[in-house]
């Protein structure tokens, strides 16, 4: 069986990301969806809701689990039993740092590939700190976050921001 980490902060997930899962669940058996615990930045969900977002975003793909890791990608990897990293690039300045990562990773752990996927045209504006700032401000979210949570973000946000 061939399984596949898309990992990430999710803080929160976007509709460019299911872009990217979707297409990972077409070419592979299994694709975990694995929301970075304690990262550098501080985010501005936690991390059960980041999972509980994806959770709900990602629920009609049946070959897609959503889980918290902390600690090493690659030991994460291991664990369960991934074969690739999969990573969405929305444009060349992604690259640069995304690039750096994937060799970094291959040299702590030459077993697990990291696969780039492009991100479709449509999301790549995408962010998700942007999408905080409209939300925060009242603004409209709905081209850019999956329907299933959008109302729910929208609420979050805009209490904490008063
Ligand atoms: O959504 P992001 O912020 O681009 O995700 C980055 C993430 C979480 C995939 C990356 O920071 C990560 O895997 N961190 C875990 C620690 C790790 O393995 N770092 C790489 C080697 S230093």
């Amino acid at each position: 069986m061939r399984v596949a980490v898309c990992p990430g902060s999710f803080d929160p997930i976007t509709k460019g990301h299911v872009d990217v899962v979707a297409r990972a669940a077409g070419l592979f058996d299994e694709i975990i969806v694995a929301v970075l615990c304690n990262y550098e930045k501080t985010p501005t969900f936690s991390t059960d809701e980041r999972v509980d977002f994806a959770k709900k975003a990602l629920a009609r793909f049946e070959n897609v689990r959503v889980e918290a890791y902390d600690g090493l990608l690659v030991n994460y990897a291991k664990d369960v039993g991934a074969c690739a990293i999969i990573k969405g690039l929305r444009a060349v300045t992604d690259f640069e740092y995304e690039f750096q990562m994937s060799l970094i990773n291959k040299k702590m752990n030459p077993e697990v590939e990291t696969l780039f996927l492009n991100t479709n045209s449509d999301y790549m504006y995408l962010s998700s700190s942007l999408v905080k700032q409209i939300a925060a401000f009242g603004g409209d979210i709905t081209d850019f976050i999956p329907e299933e949570i959008t109302e729910d973000i929208q609420r979050r946000l805009i209490r904490r921001t008063k």
